[in-house]
């Protein structure tokens, strides 16, 4: 699996650092409110798992997973609900958590989506941002690293529904996808 890998981008150190310092920026913000913080699967799983554990105040967890990829490498834009959430939002303060923001098209979605069940408030907080590649205004509210315009695995980003188990988040070898 490593062997597929071109190098590291962020290290294991590096995302828990910055996941330890949006959890505490997170728990400020939201002290006193009725959080929800809405996980994207499958990619944030991990961003889910571990940001949780640095936030210090209650917050319900749930669930959204969503397809808009296929096998390759770019978006087609199109957007499928595969699991909605188990409970209303409705007057809550929900925190769509992601893993990384791209076209920016799938949270374009969650955000009209989400937004029309009428929550108190509705932000994000996604892991990483590739800004170069923005088809649609939208920008997250929480960012955890600016990275370059590079296929990404890693930390629970996958190609082809692998490699979300490193530990570590790191550049594919183009010669992996464009097999
Ligand atoms: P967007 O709709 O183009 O912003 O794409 C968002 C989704 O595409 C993310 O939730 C990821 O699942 C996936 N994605 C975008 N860029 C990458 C990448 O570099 N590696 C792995 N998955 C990615
Ligand atoms: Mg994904």
């Amino acid at each position: 699996m490593r062997q597929d890998i071109a190098s590291v981008l962020l290290t294991e150190a590096e995302i828990k650092k910055r996941v330890a310092e949006l959890g505490v920026q997170i728990s400020q913000d939201y002290a006193g409110k009725d959080l929800v913080a809405i996980c994207i699967l499958k990619g944030a799983l991990h961003f889910m798992a571990d940001l949780t554990r640095e936030i210090d105040i209650p917050l319900a967890i749930d669930f959204m997973a969503i397809s808009s990829y296929g096998a390759g490498t770019k978006t087609s834009g199109e957007v499928r609900i595969l699991q909605d959430l188990d409970a209303a939002i409705a007057d809550r303060h929900v925190l769509i958590v992601e893993d990384i923001v791209d076209s920016g098209l799938t949270l374009k979605y969650l955000v009209d989506n989400l937004g029309s069940r009428r929550p108190a408030s509705l932000r994000i907080v996604t892991l990483l941002d590739k800004p170069a590649r923005r088809a649609v205004t939208i920008s997250p509210d929480y960012n955890g690293f600016e990275i370059p315009d590079e296929f990404v695995v890693g930390y629970g980003l996958d190609f082809d529904e692998k490699y979300r188990n490193l530990p570590f988040i790191g550049v594919l070898k183009p010669e992996i996808y464009e097999k």
